[in-house]
Parts: C-alpha cells; structure tokens; sequence
C-alpha cells in the first residue's frame, strides 16, 4: 500500500493567511497542519509516501520533511500544476504508485481517536476501494452518502444543496490500483475538477466500494474556515496539556511502530530540547 498526500489548492477561505503560505503547512497548535494527515498515513503502516502540492509551495514541504529517513519512512515530492481536483492525485501520482494499492489523505483533514488504527488495518484488508462515513451537523459543503438499513450504499452526492443524511464523507480513501484507469476516465464536473465522488461512483457501479463508519469516538476536524482553524488547535492543546500525550507527533509513531530506533529518537529530541516538543520526544525514552 502506497500513501499521497495531497496539499495543493489556494486555500483562499483563508486569506490573508494563506496568502504566502501553503494552507497545509499553517500550525495547528504547535505542529504544521500536515503532520496531522501524516500520521494517519504512519498509523496505517504505509512508508511509502507521495507528497503532492503546488509549484509555489512544493520546496516548503521539502524543507520541512526531508527525504523521510529521519522518521524511516520515504518522501517523493510530485507538483500539481492547477488545482484540477483531488482524482487528479492518482494520474500525477501514476508512476509513483506502479502496481500497488495507494491510500489518498487530504492534507487539511485531521482524524483523532482510540480506534483509529484498527479502523484502518481494517480497511486494508477491503477489496476495491474504501471510503468511511462521519456523522456532521451541516454535511452541504462535503461528500455526502446515504445508506439503507443494512449499511448498503444508496447513493454518494458531492456538495448537495439537500443532503439526503447526516453522513460526509471524510478526505481518507483506499483504492485498488483501478483507480489510476478510473481516474483517467472521470470528465471534469461544473466546478471544473475531477472530483473523488466521480471515482467512489465508478467503485459503486462495480459493487466495489466499501463504507466503514467513523463513529463517535473518532473526531472528525475541519480547518476550512478561520474559526474551524482555532477549534481544531484548541482541540489539539485540550487533549495534549490535559493527558499529556502529543496528537500526531509523527516521531513517536514512527518510534512505537518501530520505524526508527530509539537512538533515533533521541538525537532528533535532542535536536529540539530547547522546546516542549523535544521534550515530550525525549521523555517517551525515559517511560521505556
Ligand atoms: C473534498 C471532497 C469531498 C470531501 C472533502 C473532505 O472537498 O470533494 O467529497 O467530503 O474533501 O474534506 P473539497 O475539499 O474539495 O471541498
């Protein structure tokens, strides 16, 4: 199973913030908002990582992450032209990609919660794609799918003016390697991008796509709007400063998967000591 991250876009509902910065790599509390996507990617296991943005802001991400070998993952850096939707990620990512299945995050989407891993071992193990369902009061500006009784899909709607349910649909989604063939074949819709819908539909067609419900004990966050952007932050520093365990410090998951040695991990904590990130880093080797 291969990984993309996909960090593109203007992100103009947030300007003036995003102005001269990528959206994806604004702080969500005390980490760039791309490590929160990342280290859904870790938790599932995949090591093998495409990072798609703009030709603007593609250098940044380097910066930032590197080659991958700091936490024993590998990092290839693809740029995207114009953003012309979030299926175009595996006709760039074509190559990268090859044979294998591939797992797409969203750079902006932010997951936390006890199962989360289980959730996604889980979906690995699905034939052809899987997408998930959370529950979200105002559903209109995301993927929208309804279900029967029995959880079969009735239908996926992008960005419906009258949701048929509650249920978005999350920026997390595993295919098969048809994917790349079905990407190739979705026709821009009126906002002019390939939409992902278009792909879950192909999947649905050939009773191939699967749900798998988030439910209540996975928080779901949103930074799409300034205040949504505060809330998620808030939500990080609640949990952090209460349990004093880091949401998303992708060093320590790459440590407790056994990405990186424990050497490792000291020579990067001790590189940061001087803040409270390093910290923490340096602390998970003295609970050992
Ligand atoms: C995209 C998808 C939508 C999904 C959402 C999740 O929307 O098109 O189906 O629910 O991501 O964040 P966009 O970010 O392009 O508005």
């Amino acid at each position: 199973m291969k990984g993309i991250i996909l960090a593109g876009g203007k992100g103009t509902r947030l300007y003036p913030m995003t102005k001269s910065v990528s959206k994806q790599l604004l702080p969500l509390y005390d980490k760039p908002m791309i490590y929160y996507p990342l280290s859904v990617l870790l938790l599932a296991e995949i090591k093998e990582i495409l990072i798609i943005s703009t030709p603007d802001d593609i250098d940044d991400y380097k910066k930032l992450l590197g080659d991958g070998s700091n936490i024993g993952v590998k990092f290839t850096y693809a740029i995207q032209e114009k953003p012309k939707g979030l299926a175009d990620a595996f006709i760039i990512g074509e190559k990268f990609i090859g044979k294998d299945n591939v797992c797409l995050i969203l750079g902006d989407n932010i997951f936390y919660g006890s199962n989360l891993s289980e959730i996604l071992a889980n979906a690995q193990k699905n034939k052809g794609a899987t997408i998930f369902a959370c529950t979200v009061k105002d559903p209109k500006s995301f993927g929208v799918i309804e279900l029967d009784k029995n959880r079969n899909i009735i239908s996926i709607e992008e960005k419906p003016q009258n949701p048929k349910s509650n249920l978005a649909i999350p920026g997390l989604y595993f295919y098969d390697n048809t994917v790349i063939e079905k990407a190739k074949n979705v026709k821009p819709s009126p906002r002019g991008e390939i939409e992902i819908t278009a792909i879950n539909e192909a999947y649905l067609k050939e009773n191939n796509l699967n749900v798998s419900m988030m439910g209540r004990g996975i928080a779901w966050l949103d930074t799409g709007t300034p205040q949504n952007l505060l809330k998620a932050a808030e939500f990080v520093e609640a949990i952090q400063s209460r349990q004093g365990y880091y949401i998303s410090c992708i060093e320590e998951i790459a440590w407790r998967k056994k990405f990186i040695s424990n050497e490792k991990l000291k020579e990067i904590g001790e590189q940061l000591k001087m803040t409270d990130y390093g910290k923490y880093l340096l602390s998970l080797l003295e609970e050992e």
